[in-house]
């Protein structure tokens, strides 16, 4: 290592209280931020206006005969050239030579795939387990702390989803959008977002509520402009296409996060409103749950109302953390607040049920995991390991590898899945899918599973 030279000083000794002051400058204001964010908004126009825009239109990728019989659809490569062969009607690929290989866009892969699960051998899984009558399952990706591969893990967990031939709705709860800039999706304010199936809730509260305000001869309280526009939206017209035919999107926007200050207002106002079902029942009443298999929901990192809706709503709620001592601190103390959370919200709801003679209510997820993401198998075994010994079931055996696959380009988180093998060293390519896929095959594992023990319960029920 290079010893610092004898003779220079730490930067920090000998400030010169004088100096300081003149490149100090005027003390800052409210009207400053706004300065600030006009030059940001400049500089933003001035980078959109060279083709850096990060939100630009998105076309996904087209898939290779190798990449569609080694990865999507069980079949061997000389089967399946056979089978196009015999089918002229089915989609051919298209190559740039006469004799190169053949791409296809994800529309011709899930027709392939439908031809295959129709025509092909039964034994073969050509579709995901999925049985019939039973709803949408809800995925939530969630811990307080940022940067732990929340966002990462949904998207990919979506992206694997729709590959794998299920139909993946994304909801983006977090107010600063990056999973709806993954899909690309363009979100002019709060009314795009979850925002008005969470007022519509509330304000069919209300309306209950001031039925009974006049049964009791009072006067009902009018519901304010907000809410009576919320009354108005169906949970279908927030629902944007994706560049994925096979996921759509509920996107998110910086005014999304109004939520948290209004919710709690609404709360106040209405004190025996479930604002934590306001979510899974507009979705639910909007029949979006019969229009999908799976639906992931990207939560900000925070447990604040958005986060308590989600997870509320949830099947399967998924913790990403990293393996290393602080992730593994502060994901036992976002434990211990769902804890708290979850725990005084059934308080009160029973102790309200129980003088009512209902049955009372009790948080229920087919499944709680915690993942580890970014791992480093030189460098953090021990501790892995050792958070597996104390966490046992909950933490799930496969661990994310960290992956230079992903995280290159800033914010603009690529998926493993568009990105196109070619550009990579196909062993670099190879190892990083394959952490992601297994990362997938854990949680598909758990939602086949969720879902098999929701139809052996319907059929003892019939019986
Ligand atoms: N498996 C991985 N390998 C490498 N980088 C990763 C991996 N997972 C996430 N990252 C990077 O870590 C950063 C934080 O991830 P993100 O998903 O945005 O976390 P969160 O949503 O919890 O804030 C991003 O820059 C992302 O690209
Ligand atoms: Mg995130």
């Amino acid at each position: 290592m290079k010893k610092p030279q004898a003779n220079t000083k730490p930067p920090y000794f000998n400030i010169d209280p004088d100096t300081a002051l003149k490149s100090l400058g005027a003390p800052s204001t409210t009207a400053g931020f706004g300065s600030i964010a006009r030059a940001c908004e400049a500089g933003r126009n001035d980078l959109a206006s060279r083709g850096l825009e990060e939100n630009g239109r998105r076309h996904l990728r087209q898939f290779s005969t190798w990449e569609i019989t080694r990865y999507l659809i069980p079949v061997a490569t000389g089967h399946f050239r056979r089978v196009l062969k015999a089918n002229p009607d089915l989609p051919q690929g298209r190559s740039d030579t006469a004799t190169g290989a053949k791409w296809f866009t994800l529309d011709e892969v899930l027709r392939l795939r439908a031809h295959f699960g129709q025509e092909g051998s039964k034994a073969k899984e050509y579709l995901p387990y999925r049985p019939a009558g039973q709803p949408a399952k809800l995925v939530a990706v969630a811990n307080f702390k940022g940067g732990v591969g929340k966002t990462s893990t949904a998207a990919h967990l979506a992206m694997s989803a729709a590959l794998d031939g299920y139909k993946v709705l994304v909801i983006d709860l977090d107010s600063q959008g990056s999973m709806t800039s993954i899909f690309g999706g363009r979100i002019a304010d709060e009314w795009q977002t979850v925002f008005p199936l969470l007022a519509q809730h509330y304000a069919r509260y209300q309306q209950n509520e001031n039925q009974r305000r006049l049964d009791r001869g009072e006067p009902p309280q009018p519901l304010d402009d907000t809410l009576s526009a919320a009354l108005d939206i169906k949970a279908g017209s927030l629902i944007q296409k994706t560049h994925w035919p096979n996921i759509d999107l509920i996107g998110a926007q910086l005014n999304l996060y109004w939520a948290e200050f209004q919710i709690p207002v609404w709360r106040m106002q209405g004190r025996g409103w479930k604002l934590w079902d306001a979510l899974s029942e507009t979705l639910a009443a909007d029949g979006i749950l019969d229009r999908y298999d799976v639906i992931f929901l990207d939560t900000p990192p925070a447990l604040g109302y958005l986060t308590i809706n989600g997870l509320a709503a949830a099947d399967i709620l998924l913790v990403p953390l990293g393996a290393s001592f602080l992730e593994f601190d502060s994901t036992g103390r976002f434990f211990d607040m769902l804890h708290a959370t979850f725990g005084s919200i059934e308080e009160a709801e029973n102790m309200a049920a129980r003088a009512l003679g209902r049955s009372g209510l009790h948080f229920e997820w087919d499944a709680v995991r915690a993942v580890i993401t970014r791992y480093d198998g030189a460098q953090q075994a021990e501790l892995a390991a050792l958070m597996q010994a104390y966490l046992g079931q909950t933490l799930a055996l496969h661990r994310q590898d960290f992956t230079a696959l992903i995280g290159q380009a800033g914010e603009q988180v690529q998926g493993i899945y568009e990105a196109d093998y070619r550009d990579f060293n196909r062993e670099t390519y190879v190892r990083g899918r394959e952490t992601f896929d297994a990362t997938y095959a854990a949680f598909k594992e758990l939602l086949v599973g969720a879902w098999r023990r929701d139809v052996l319960a319907a059929q003892e029920a019939a019986e």
